[in-house]
């Protein structure tokens, strides 16, 4: 399949070349004014300045070459200082609509480069409160991931849970103190420790909190925690079988919870996986130079060739107490990964607050050419606040769990339809289907649709809304047509040849034509709002199209029977390209 912004790029170009000028000059480009025109070609302008001539003679100079196209080209103007409007035929709309019926199947000969892309995200932190940091990380993974499948690069997905930090410390101290007897703590215990966990996720819940804040204001607390932190390194036998336990639970949680956001990973490998691994690293490291002592602690220091001249400050391995630190485990990860996967890149999808890090940790693997030929590449996010401006929190200074967040999602999804009467009258359990997917889109589409490295705002009043840029209207929308064809199926109409036959199937059908372009944009630029913004368009096209073309109530068949080709089309791209989002559409709601 080729896209055709591509098929009019390959006709500029080869005129462009007909006329001594750089092929690179006859990129086409969707229109800017699509009152007049649907795409443009815009290389006469710059093409003008490298050779001084004048920019609308190249163009007319360029058209007359083109003229129709091969049957392409409606219609091709040169306006203002030499750009050239072009309006494509009909022929070639037709053609463009026919193949995106079978979308699912042709997406993967969209792109060429197949190379394998390794994607790290989610990676929340086991015992420790989940953020909405993470679940950006999850929400925008999940689009990259989805993204990968679709164009046909394969991919390994990997959930990098933070289970090897203070945390885990802090929690073998509480419950020592509450409960010292445990086979745990005992250190003369020989053989098995219990099978199951002597705290439910709960009681986790409960007591890290109350810990981390006596940590925060006791140091002797801090350095037991520490204590533990390092004895749990060194092997001890009861942390270990404790620790075991501790991420077991939170393990079993977290599942529950990104089953529920219909999030999937390949792999789910803590920070504790790469754990054996760092000392082969630091000897590595230290025998070749490129790690040194620096008072009592490891680190490597960048030179300015290495930071282009930036100060950057230099990644450290491991502290004067012999601990090691996140950035250790992620460069022992990389070097672990480019072995296991060979990806031809590497993508953090990670809060733009880590970007230092990132930064460091690269840095070092490409010294130590642990990437190889991999790209590394941070693909960062910014924060989502409350209306107060804050990092969002779900409850008051409270933390939040995701699935909290979900039912308070799900909950203000089906007030919504509640007023606007949607699935009224449905069985109970397929309300509650519809509320499910309702509030997923509401809550995925928000994210998705900002530029992912922009904060935004956490208004759930607004994400849930039937109008508008939300996922709520891109459902509603997409059921409305598979409703139009119900009941046209009811009635025994079928649809037929597709055909132009005025101004709004040609407006929606041009629309629909810009589809694989912008997947190909998403996917290049790691953006999936461009997708976002795309869909919103194509669903008020579908409905401006509908204004006008009554279709159940058209009485001349080839045109009713066209005009339902049209919407099936259109419902498979929309469910299509949700499903590249992660959004499910309903039957009916
Ligand atoms: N667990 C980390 C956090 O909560 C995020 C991990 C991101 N991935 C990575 N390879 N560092 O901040």
């Amino acid at each position: 399949m080729i896209s055709v912004r591509k098929k009019l790029t390959g006709i500029f170009s080869a005129a462009f070349t007909a006329e001594g000028i750089d092929a690179s000059f006859g990129e086409v480009a969707v229109s800017n004014r699509p009152d007049l025109s649907h795409f443009q070609c815009n290389g006469a302008l710059p093409a003008a300045k490298t050779l001084k001539k004048k920019p609308r003679d190249i163009a007319d100079a360029v058209l007359s070459r083109v003229t129709d196209g091969g049957g392409m080209i409606a219609k091709a103007t040169v306006d203002g200082p030499g750009f050239i409007n072009i309006t494509v035929s009909d022929a070639l709309l037709l053609e463009g609509a026919l193949e995106l019926r079978r979308i699912d199947e042709l997406a993967s000969s969209l792109i060429d480069d197949k190379r394998m892309t390794l994607i790290d995200f989610g990676s929340p932190n086991v015992a420790k409160p989940m953020h909405v940091g993470h679940l950006r990380s999850a929400i925008i993974g999940d689009a990259v991931q989805r993204l990968c499948v679709y164009l046909g690069v394969p991919k390994v997905s990997i959930n990098h849970l933070g289970d090897w930090g203070t945390q885990m410390g802090m929690l073998i101290c509480a419950l020592r103190e509450k409960d010292p007897s445990l086979p745990y703590f005992d250190e003369k215990h020989a053989g098995e420790f219990p099978k199951t966990s002597p705290v439910t996720i709960d009681d986790l819940e409960t007591m890290y909190p109350v810990q981390s804040k006596k940590c925060k204001e006791d140091e002797t607390e801090m350095k037991k925690a520490l204590e533990a932190i390092s004895l749990l390194q060194k092997g001890h036998a009861g942390y270990t079988a404790l620790w075991k336990h501790f991420v077991d639970i939170s393990r079993a949680q977290l599942e529950n919870e990104f089953i529920a956001l219909g999030i999937r990973f390949d792999f789910w490998r803590g920070e504790s996986y790469y754990h054996g691994k760092i000392p082969s690293v630091i000897d590595d490291l230290t025998s070749r130079g490129i790690a040194s002592k620096s008072e009592g602690a490891l680190v490597v220091h960048f030179s300015e060739e290495e930071t282009g001249g930036k100060e950057i400050a230099p990644l450290l391995l491991v502290k004067s107490d012999g601990a090691y630190l996140y950035g250790t485990t992620d460069l022992t990860a990389v070097r672990d990964r480019v072995a296991e996967f060979s990806p031809a890149r590497l993508l953090y999808v990670v809060d733009k607050r880590q970007s230092l890090h990132f930064t460091q940790v690269f840095l070092a693997a490409t010294r130590a050419a642990y990437a190889k030929d991999a790209e590394l590449m941070h693909v960062p996010f910014g924060t989502v606040n409350g209306k107060d401006g804050k990092p969002f929190k779900t409850r008051e200074g409270g933390v939040m769990k995701l699935s909290d967040l979900i039912s308070m999602v799900v909950g203000k999804a089906r007030e919504r339809m509640a007023e606007a009467g949607v699935a009224d009258g449905y069985p109970e359990a397929e309300r509650e289907h519809v509320a499910k997917c309702v509030g997923l889109a509401a809550l995925k589409y928000a994210d998705l649709v900002n530029h992912r490295e922009t904060d935004y705002i956490f208004d759930l009043d607004a994400f849930t809304r039937f109008e508008g840029k939300t996922g709520p209207y891109l459902l509603y929308t997409s059921v409305r047509i598979k409703s139009i064809l119900r009941k046209a199926a009811e009635r025994g109409f079928t649809p037929g040849t597709l055909a132009v036959t005025g101004d709004p199937e040609r407006a929606l059908m041009a629309m629909l034509s810009r589809y694989p372009d912008v997947v190909i944009s998403a996917y290049e630029a790691l953006l999936p709002n461009h997708l976002c913004e795309y869909l919103f368009e194509l669903a008020q096209a579908f409905n401006q199209f509908y204004i006008s073309c009554s279709i159940i109530n058209e009485n001349d068949a080839a045109k009713r029977g066209s005009w339902l080709t049209l919407s099936e089309v259109t419902l498979t791209v929309l469910v299509s390209a949700l499903s590249v989002l992660g959004i499910d559409v309903p039957e009916r709601m």
